[in-house]
């Protein structure tokens, strides 16, 4: 069972209260749909004007889907990049399943291209190869759909179970704040971070969620507060600037967040603020909570120093809503991660449990090598 008796897992799990979470209500969107024929991936662009599916027909479709955010989010975009294989797939006529892997390759590749920092895509696509691998030579095609279902199906399982281990570390009444968007939007559903925060609301132990807008792409505004709006959560949006003032007013008691790569010390890349937010919770005494799948966790990646950090158009901070706000000729930097050191976070959640003040001990504990 995931997490039972292994190290770092040490909270108990409570089958009675899991049943008791209404996923009907706290989970209503799905950002990737396999039809059988084509990919359809929800636009997050659009998002929360428009609900619109995108059609991918194939592979390079979806690498172009994921490097232009219209899916995004650490889970989300391993599992659109795993269906990118299946479409893959269907172009090329291969007598066997290694001579499929080889025709396959390029496409596995621009597709782990489309985006640096999630360590999600580049395991998903690592599955993807492993199955080809183990693949009979007349079952190759159904080994890969087999697997990308396998993958999507895992992390929602996986979601819920970690919105149970995180919910159980907050006390009744808390007020928590979270960072980007980690929901079903980001995940096959549910959530990492929000995954938490529903099953929080659901069982009366979160009394409050503030949400950060997530500059430049604002991943808070646009898509965090409308899809807890879906379920009837109440949220309260803030700039990401008043984060310090929030945490001074004594409101929050958890910071809840994400990741997209959890290094072998338990050094954390997530939406660039994470780190000045883990920074304020501590000078408050305000707790930090990462969530996320143990496909986030990349043992090979000592610390987060040579995490690449992912840097976008330096024109997503020049216009708001597609209006120009600043002059021409103003250069701007836009790295989209940092990293936090493990030191500034009390508690690393995943679906195997969790760890209080994660360290390189502990995860090797818990995760053993690469
Ligand atoms: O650039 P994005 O929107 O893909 O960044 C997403 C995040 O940083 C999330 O916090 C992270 O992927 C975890 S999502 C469950």
């Amino acid at each position: 069972t995931p997490g039972g008796g292994r190290p770092g897992a040490p909270l108990a799990h409570n089958a009675a209260v899991e049943h008791a979470i209404d996923y009907a209500r706290y989970d209503r969107i799905r950002p990737i749909r396999w039809t059988g024929e084509a990919l359809q991936l929800l636009d997050q662009r659009r998002l929360p004007f428009a609900v619109e599916y995108l059609d991918c027909a194939d592979s390079d479709a979806v690498a172009a889907a994921i490097r232009a955010l219209a899916v995004r989010g650490a889970p989300a975009i391993g599992i659109a990049a795993a269906w990118g294989v299946v479409l893959a797939a269907r172009a090329i006529e291969a007598a066997t399943a290694a001579a499929a892997a080889r025709q396959l390759e390029p496409a596995l590749q621009r597709l782990e291209a489309a985006r640096p920092t999630a360590v999600n895509l580049a395991w998903a696509l690592a599955r993807m190869r492993a199955a080809l691998t183990r693949a009979a030579d007349g079952d190759w095609r159904g080994a890969l759909q087999r697997e990308a279902a396998a993958i999507e199906r895992e992390d929602l399982a996986a979601n819920r179970r970690m919105g149970m281990l995180g919910a159980a570390l907050i006390a009744p009444g808390s007020g928590v704040l979270t960072h980007c968007n980690t929901g079903s939007l980001a995940t096959a559903g549910f959530g990492t971070a929000l995954g938490v925060i529903r099953a929080g609301v659901a069982q009366g132990r979160i009394a409050a969620v503030y949400a950060g807008e997530t500059r430049p792409w604002l991943q808070g505004a646009r898509l965090t507060v409308w899809e807890l709006q879906q379920d009837g959560i109440d949220a309260t949006l803030i700039v990401d600037a008043a984060a310090a003032h929030l945490m001074r007013s004594g409101r929050v008691q958890w910071v809840v967040v994400g990741a997209d790569r959890i290094c072998a010390n338990g050094d954390v890349a997530n939406k660039i603020g994470t780190y000045q937010l883990a920074i304020v919770a501590k000078h408050h005494g305000v707790k930090v909570m990462v969530v996320a799948p143990s496909s986030t966790v990349d043992m090979d990646t000592p610390t987060g120093e040579t995490i690449r950090i992912e840097e976008r158009d330096p024109g997503e901070l020049h216009a708001v809503g597609g209006s120009r706000t600043v002059a021409e000729g103003i250069g701007a930097w836009n790295p989209v991660f940092d990293v936090t050191p493990h030191a500034l976070i009390d508690a690393l959640v995943t679906e195997r449990g969790a760890i209080e003040r994660p360290d390189a001990d502990k995860l090797r504990a818990a995760f053993g090598r690469g």
